[in-house]
């Protein structure tokens, strides 16, 4: 009942987020302050911080997460704030220590992201051993309590495949990419956001640039070199996707994979062709970027391979927005659209009957699928 009394009021959390999502930053600082005057929640004071972090005020936030991630201790994103502000100060050491003391207090089931934070801090820091042990419980804590998500999913795959060479495509701030554990891996950005910043290794080799300009700079090592897993998920367009299918075909290790992000997109806005036109569906003002959470038209590129690659097995499993998997094998179906058809194809026509579309599987289906894998060094 206490815990339900916690929860602040609907209505004003949709007010905040949206101020947060049109980046309406001014006018969130009054709302929170206002929301804290009325409630005296500690989550108004985070809301607060949040929007004078983004205003750069950030000493001012600092106090403000400072009071709130102590009046709520258990809710990772006050945590998560409050290190993000220290961070921002230059005071890595300090979101350091309190890590360690948040963490053993919070709930394990929360704890994920504040892994990813203790993962990014020490790495700043140049620990790089402690960061390590962060990210090894990172990736612990994702296959306790995200068993489908992308990166128990792949760790999943490196394991059963027996995986030497694994290539990811958009890479990021690494989230998926630094805590995967295989032999070998590769990855491909044009702006790799990396704390702490990546060098190559003999475990870890970094391209920054686009996966067209890898794919042509890196043929010839490839062929020698052909990777066993690709993780596809760069520029979520039709084109570029395809592209990077195709490309990772052409070298992909006989018996090797291809998983795609973001197959099952959440929304029409979430599933517009490019992010101009997600924040045009989302009725945002012109402000860049999508406005919210944008997986593309990688679905098209789905419909595309099961319309024309009868060498192809391609299905999607329904977990963390569709994760596609593609090997050469002989499909289990195919669809039969031309090309202008898959690229008229609307959000509305995949959600209508998406199973049969995307060859979608429940996440239960994954256990046996991952039984019927060969390894690749047997
Ligand atoms: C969604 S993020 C990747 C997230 C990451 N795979 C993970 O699981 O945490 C997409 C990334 O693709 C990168 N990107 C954009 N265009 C690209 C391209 N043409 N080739 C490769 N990467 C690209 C962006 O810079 C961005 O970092």
């Amino acid at each position: 009942m206490s815990e339900l009394r916690a929860q602040p009021p609907k209505s004003k959390v949709q007010e905040i987020r949206r101020l947060w999502m049109e980046k309406r930053d001014e006018e969130g600082v009054l709302a929170s302050e206002r929301w804290y005057e009325m409630s005296a929640k500690p989550v108004a004071l985070a809301w607060r911080g949040r929007f004078l972090q983004r205003l750069k005020r950030n000493d001012e936030a600092l106090l403000l997460f400072d009071q709130a991630s102590r009046a709520g201790i258990g809710e990772p994103w006050f945590h998560i704030s409050y290190v993000k502000a220290l961070s921002l100060r230059g005071r890595d050491d300090d979101a350091a220590k309190y890590l360690a003391s948040a963490i053993p207090k919070g709930k394990p089931e929360s704890n994920g992201h504040l892994y990813d934070m203790q993962e990014g801090v020490n790495r700043r820091l140049a620990r790089w051993d402690s960061a390590k042990d962060s990210g090894q419980l990172a990736l612990k804590w994702r296959m306790d309590y995200q068993p489908f998500g992308r990166a128990s999913i792949l760790q999943k795959l490196i394991s059963s495949l027996g995986v030497h060479l694994y290539l990811e495509i958009g890479v990021n701030d690494g989230s998926t990419f630094l805590k995967l554990d295989a032999p070998q891996k590769i990855a491909v950005d044009p702006r790799f956001k990396i704390p702490g910043g990546f060098e190559n290794t003999d475990q870890e080799q970094w391209f920054q640039l686009t996966s067209d300009a890898f794919f042509l700079a890196q043929g010839s090592w490839l062929e020698t070199n052909p990777p066993d897993l690709v993780f596809v998920d760069g520029l979520h367009t039709y084109a570029q996707s395809l592209a990077d299918v195709y490309n990772a075909l052409k070298y992909l290790r006989p018996g090797g994979m291809i998983v795609m992000h973001d197959c099952l997109p959440t929304s029409e806005a979430a599933a517009a062709p490019t992010t101009d036109r997600a924040r045009e569906l989302r009725g945002l003002a012109d402000k860049g970027g999508a406005g919210g959470a944008w997986m593309g038209d990688v679905y098209r590129t789905i419909l595309h391979l099961r319309s024309f690659n009868p060498e192809l097995e391609v299905c999607v499993l329904d977990s963390d927005c569709g994760l596609g998997f593609v090997r050469p094998g002989k499909p289990e179906s195919m669809l039969s659209l031309s090309e202008d058809q898959v690229r008229a194809f609307s959000y509305h026509d995949l959600v209508k009957n998406r199973e049969s579309l995307l060859n979608l599987k429940t996440t239960d289906w994954f256990d046996s699928f991952e039984a019927r894998l060969c390894r690749l060094d047997a």
